[in-house]
């Protein structure tokens, strides 16, 4: 089991480059299945979840193989293809739900294990599902699986009840094939439904409005290979600015979109946490004291959910009581109480969690519970005066790219080994 050793504190200091966002390299993976001609994907992250997805989309009937800084999908010629997303594999990455759009669209039918929940909540997918089924498809749950049936979809309007990220992508994926318009209201607006949009048509799609809340799609009758840029992750661009104001550092990551953090960017001024728009990227440092803050996490363009568990970090050392709301996720404080435990002031009632600074942070061993926790808790570690040792790795290497080489370049004292499950 892989563990991360940090010996802190470190001011930390250079610049890193954001990696390929994971969040829109798994739908654009997904999509394409959409076509059997070549679709190259580049700048992909190499993290958990990427390769997971490769390997369901393998087990379609697809070959996945390196062009360089990424990977070319194109349909296999062996006639055996499964057609069904297994819960072998579903059950270790949720977002296989994102294969039930494509190859309901292509194919006619699907069969996807439901993702169900994780620890940060139960994660429903009713939306997914209702918007398919405005398309015309038959859709029935089944021994833990979907099945979904609609050998030719049919354009439809749609208003999530909800605006879902994946639910968003999947159903504008069912529809890019259905005859006729599709109108979806009350959609995501995330940077990754924008950049997914983008792909689809360049592989021949007619949408638009991606990015706002109402997308319009045109059916065509088929979609063709194209040559795709996977979108700087803005979360972990995010990490890594408030890494500097954590570590009262002086940070640049290189190919940071500033539109994509504006929420964050506003809040860390708000904390004293100088941050700036700079040649190819953008540049956090902070200098005096840090401010409290209230933070309330919405879908975009709200304060990002999955910047939420790093910024309570970094309010554990702001001079004054600054308060946290999670309103997007049911359960996503699990990194309170290891904050806690390396001396962190933070106390929770509902969605709300109140946190006293300025605290100061020691050591400890900590457990990562998941992807956005384990940041965290190693932002913490960079921060707090002795050593700190992350267990569970494996939470954030689904998501960060080399993590602890970037730290490194950063002058973080940050090793990963592996070792027993921590007693
Ligand atoms: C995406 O998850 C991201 N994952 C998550 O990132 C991110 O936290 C989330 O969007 C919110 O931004 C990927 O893109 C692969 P949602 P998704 O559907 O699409 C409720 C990370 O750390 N909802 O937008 O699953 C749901 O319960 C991960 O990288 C319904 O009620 O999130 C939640 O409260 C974690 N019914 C809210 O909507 C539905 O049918 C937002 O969920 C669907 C969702």
């Amino acid at each position: 089991m892989d563990k991360f050793r940090i010996h802190g504190p470190v001011r930390l200091e250079g610049t890193v480059r954001a990696s390929g966002a994971k969040n829109a390299a798994l739908p654009a993976l997904a999509a394409t299945l959409l076509t059997d001609e070549p679709v190259e994907l580049h700048r992909m992250p190499y993290v958990q979840d990427i390769r997971t997805m490769c390997r369901l989309l393998e087990h379609l009937g697809w070959e996945a193989s390196g062009n360089g800084d990424g990977v070319t999908l194109r349909r296999s010629d062996e006639e055996s293809r499964a057609y069904d997303a297994p819960y072998e594999l579903v059950k270790t990455m949720r977002a296989s739900i994102l294969v039930l759009g494509p190859q309901l669209a292509r194919q006619g039918r699907a069969k996807v294990s439901l993702p169900g929940g994780c620890a940060i909540g139960n994660r429903p997918i009713e939306e997914h599902l209702k918007g398919m089924q405005a398309l015309g498809a038959e859709v029935e749950l089944e021994g833990g699986y979907v099945h979904a049936r609609g050998p030719r979809l049919r354009g439809a309007k749609y208003r999530f009840g909800v605006p879902t990220v994946t639910g968003t992508e999947n159903v504008m994926m069912a529809a890019v094939l259905a005859e006729g318009t599709t109108v979806l209201d009350n959609c995501a607006r995330e940077a990754e439904i924008a950049a997914l949009a983008g792909q689809l048509v360049a592989m021949g799609a007619k949408i638009s409005g991606a990015g706002s809340e109402t997308i319009e799609i045109e059916g065509v009758p088929q979609l063709h290979g194209a040559r795709v840029e996977i979108i700087p992750d803005r979360i972990e661009a995010g990490t890594y600015l408030i890494a500097a104001g954590i570590t009262r550092g002086d940070v640049t990551v290189e190919d940071a979109r500033p539109g994509d953090l504006a929420p964050l960017a506003e809040r860390l001024g708000e904390a004293g946490v100088e941050v700036e728009e700079v040649a190819g990227g953008m540049r956090a440092r902070a200098g005096g004291k840090l401010k409290p803050s209230l933070v309330v996490t919405e879908p975009h363009p709200g304060f990002p959910t999955d910047l939420q568990a790093q910024f309570m970090a970094l309010m554990t050392q702001a001079e004054g009581v600054s308060t946290v709301r999670e309103f997007v996720f049911e359960n996503r404080f699990q990194h309170v109480p290891e904050l806690n435990r390396m001396g962190a002031d933070i106390r929770i009632k509902n969605r709300t969690a109140k946190v006293r600074g300025k605290t100061p942070l020691s050591g400890a061993r900590v457990m990562a519970t998941d992807l956005r926790a384990s940041a965290s808790l190693v932002l913490a570690g960079l921060a707090a005066r002795g050593t700190t040792v992350v267990d569970r790795i494996y939470h954030l290497d689904r998501g960060y790219e080399s993590m602890e080489s970037k730290l490194q370049s950063l002058g973080a004292r940050v090793e990963r080994f592996s070792g027993p499950e921590a007693a």
